[in-house]
């Protein structure tokens, strides 16, 4: 092991760096938290003993950089309220769908039925299959998901079912099942996957997904309602949060921001903007590129997306923030931002897939206003 390794363990909290045993998928990926694939999230149980750390108990919650939700479901499995904010459409939609309270007679029976109803559609080839779709899919794919589509319009809980059509739609892409984030090209034969190790062949059908991911959407929504607190809500706010109005007050904060040139969060849901006309802010997105020019307004954008966060905190709030610096640009982050650095904890993440092994190291940043140091 090298000393800069040795350093690195040497700082290790250990009580955030669990290991796949402690934590094993299943657990990561508790009852809402798995209703879409989402790369870049954090695991609900680092958030929940950030919030019990940071954030006194029941006090309202703010993540500015929301993602997929994580803050805002485990907010409300703690006792906190909490409000959520992302400037992609689809993150925005995926956080309510997760943190709505639902009659969850009406939510199954909705779900049953347009299932029910998909199984009766006859499945004819459409003439006017956008040509997004005639690429990525299999002619009786995209039949499949535009017949779904065409009936989540008749039900209330339409955006649930615009969720389990988007994750479908991820599922019957024609790719290698090694390539399900960023596919560049779709696969259309057979093709040696290197994830089960034999020869594999793009899906050519949706309906079987369309149904499963049904049924356990609705599991995942009634698992979350036995375990959240009652009484507590979430808001989501969808825009960029230099700009939107944050509300407040807050008794803290708790994000992980974008880091420059990782995932472009926008690109990772191709499939949903395009089969549900979601509004496109990729301008916006902090974080895409790695020149200099694009780090640098990175830098500035995200200072004053925590400094506007940071006075909506009340007096002796905390503003706590999970990161990956390997560039080493968040020490200039919180000066621009009015932050005054409290402690820096250290975990090791345990990456999960062969494909992406390595060792990987993140840092929980306690800051606090300066005026009110
Ligand atoms: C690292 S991810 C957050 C993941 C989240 N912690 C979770 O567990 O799902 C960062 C998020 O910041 C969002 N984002 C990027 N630029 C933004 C901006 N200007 N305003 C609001 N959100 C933004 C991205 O869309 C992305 O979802």
């Amino acid at each position: 092991m090298s000393r800069t390794q040795d350093a690195l363990y040497a700082e290790l909290d250990l009580e955030l760096s669990w290991s796949e045993r402690d934590l094993p998928e299943r657990e990561r990926t508790k009852h809402v938290h798995r209703l879409h694939p989402y790369l870049g999230k954090f695991i609900p149980q680092l958030v929940e003993t950030l919030l019990a750390r940071y954030v006194p108990a029941g006090g309202r919650v703010l993540d500015p950089f929301a993602g997929s939700g994580t803050t805002l479901v485990q907010a409300l499995e703690s006792g906190h309220d909490a409000v959520g904010v992302d400037v992609a459409a689809f993150n925005a939609l995926l956080m309510r769908v997760k943190v709505a309270e639902y009659n969850l007679f009406t939510l199954e029976h909705e779900l049953r039925d347009a299932v029910a109803r998909l199984a009766a559609a006859d499945g004819t080839t459409r003439a006017d299959v956008p040509p997004y779709v005639r690429r990525w899919y299999a002619p009786c794919a995209a039949a499949e998901l535009l017949a779904f589509r065409a009936l989540i319009p008749d039900y209330e809980h339409a955006d649930v079912l615009r969720v389990v059509l988007a994750r479908a739609a991820r599922s019957a892409r024609r790719t290698t099942h090694f390539d399900l984030d960023f596919p560049r090209a779709p696969q259309r034969g057979p093709y040696w996957c290197h994830k089960h190790k034999r020869e594999c062949r793009p899906v050519d059908r949706a309906e079987h997904f369309l149904r499963r991911y049904a049924l356990d959407t609705v599991a995942r929504i009634k698992a979350f309602a036995r375990v959240r607190a009652r009484g507590r809500s979430a808001a989501v706010l969808h825009g960029d949060a230099r700009a939107l109005d944050l509300d407040g007050p807050f008794a803290g904060v708790v994000t992980s921001p974008p880091y420059p040139g990782l995932i472009d969060y926008h690109e990772q849901h191709r499939y949903a903007y395009e089969l549900l006309g979601l509004d496109d802010l990729g301008p916006l997105e902090l974080g895409r590129g790695s020149t200099k020019a694009s780090v640098e307004e990175y830098a500035k954008g995200v200072a004053e997306v925590l400094e506007r966060s940071a006075e909506r905190v009340r007096r002796s709030g905390r503003v706590v923030i999970v990161v990956n610096d390997r560039r080493e640009l968040y020490p200039d982050i919180l000066e621009r931002a009015g932050l005054r650095l409290e402690h820096r904890v250290r975990r090791h993440v345990n990456r999960r897939t062969g494909r992406r092994a390595g060792e990987y190291f993140e840092d929980v940043l306690v800051a606090r206003k300066k005026s009110h140091s």
